[in-house]
């Protein structure tokens, strides 16, 4: 069994980013616009900052009040647009309930949308066209690279079908680059546990703590965590431990490969986010 180490390979492609960034005339910028005081939002804003400052990117985070209304966000949305100095920006989601979020979606211009939720890269992705992939799913394709893992052919089971991580990831393990066989499973899935004992790669992206139980998965399997849920613990100083949507402790023996919770599959994401922010001061997309 080997634990695929995202940390690792963050690690490593933020070093080649820095020292591509610092080859580029003009500095790669991304503002993240942040809608009200979410405490995890927050923290997530922070760190893409902070990870922002360390590549060598300009950045700034635009802060609108939670009583911001939605033709005020769409406004400062069209600025962004509009605005040559910044290459890509992202809207912090979740927004207000007063705010419609595919409606603000829909307002970026997809050449500008470095989170890859806008209909026409998602469309394009779908399609085969070069597009901004979203940040967890362009993170799980890294990793499978990284780690040279056989895909070809092979049955996967995505469990979950959210617009950001699940139907995203169906899509780009059935395309040619990775020629998967994909079911898409989720919560009205029959036989849940036969479908993912049949998978040869499992990817769980349904949030439901420790869901993936070692009876679901075949011996030799790939499994990729996607979920981080905050459970309480008597193992830990402060009360908490993270867990992912798998049963690390029973899952992995069975495992070829498998992503820890943390330290798998989350410290890629941010790096993807500013993969496609360095795509976006090439034009590399849209040329
Ligand atoms: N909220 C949680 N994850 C994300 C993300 O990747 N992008 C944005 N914009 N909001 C998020």
């Amino acid at each position: 069994m080997q634990i695929i180490d995202g940390k690792h390979v963050a690690a490593t492609f933020k070093m080649q980013m820095q020292q591509e960034v610092a080859q580029m005339s003009v500095k790669p910028c991304l503002v993240a616009i942040l809608v009200g005081n979410d405490g995890a939002s927050e923290t997530y804003v922070g760190h893409k900052e902070k990870m922002c400052a360390e590549i060598g990117f300009e950045s700034r985070v635009d802060r609108l009040s939670a009583q911001t209304t939605e033709t005020e966000l769409l406004d400062h949305i069209k600025m962004l647009n509009n605005d040559e100095r910044v290459h890509g920006f992202i809207v912090q989601m979740p927004l207000p309930n007063h705010i419609d979020e595919q409606k603000v979606i829909e307002a970026i211009d997809p050449r500008k949308d470095v989170d890859g939720f806008h209909p026409v890269n998602v469309g394009r992705m779908v399609i085969g066209l070069p597009s901004y992939v979203s940040a967890t799913p362009k993170g799980i394709c890294d990793l499978l690279k990284f780690y040279n893992i056989e895909t070809s052919g092979k049955n996967c089971v995505v469990i979950g079908r959210s617009n950001i991580v699940g139907r995203p990831m169906s899509n780009l393990l059935s395309d040619k680059e990775f020629n998967c066989t994909v079911t898409v499973a989720h919560s009205r899935t029959q036989n849940l546990k036969e479908v993912c004992a049949g998978a040869d790669i499992i990817v769980a992206a349904l949030g439901k703590a420790e869901f993936v139980t070692a009876d679901m998965v075949k011996p030799g399997a790939v499994v990729i965590d996607v979920g981080i849920t905050r459970i309480k613990s008597d193992k830990t100083k402060n009360g908490w431990k993270l867990v992912g949507d798998v049963k690390y402790d029973e899952v992995a023996p069975k495992c070829s490969f498998i992503t820890p919770v943390p330290g798998g599959v989350g410290p890629m994401t941010i790096i993807s986010l500013m993969r496609n922010t360095i795509m976006a001061a090439n034009n590399e997309i849209y040329k």
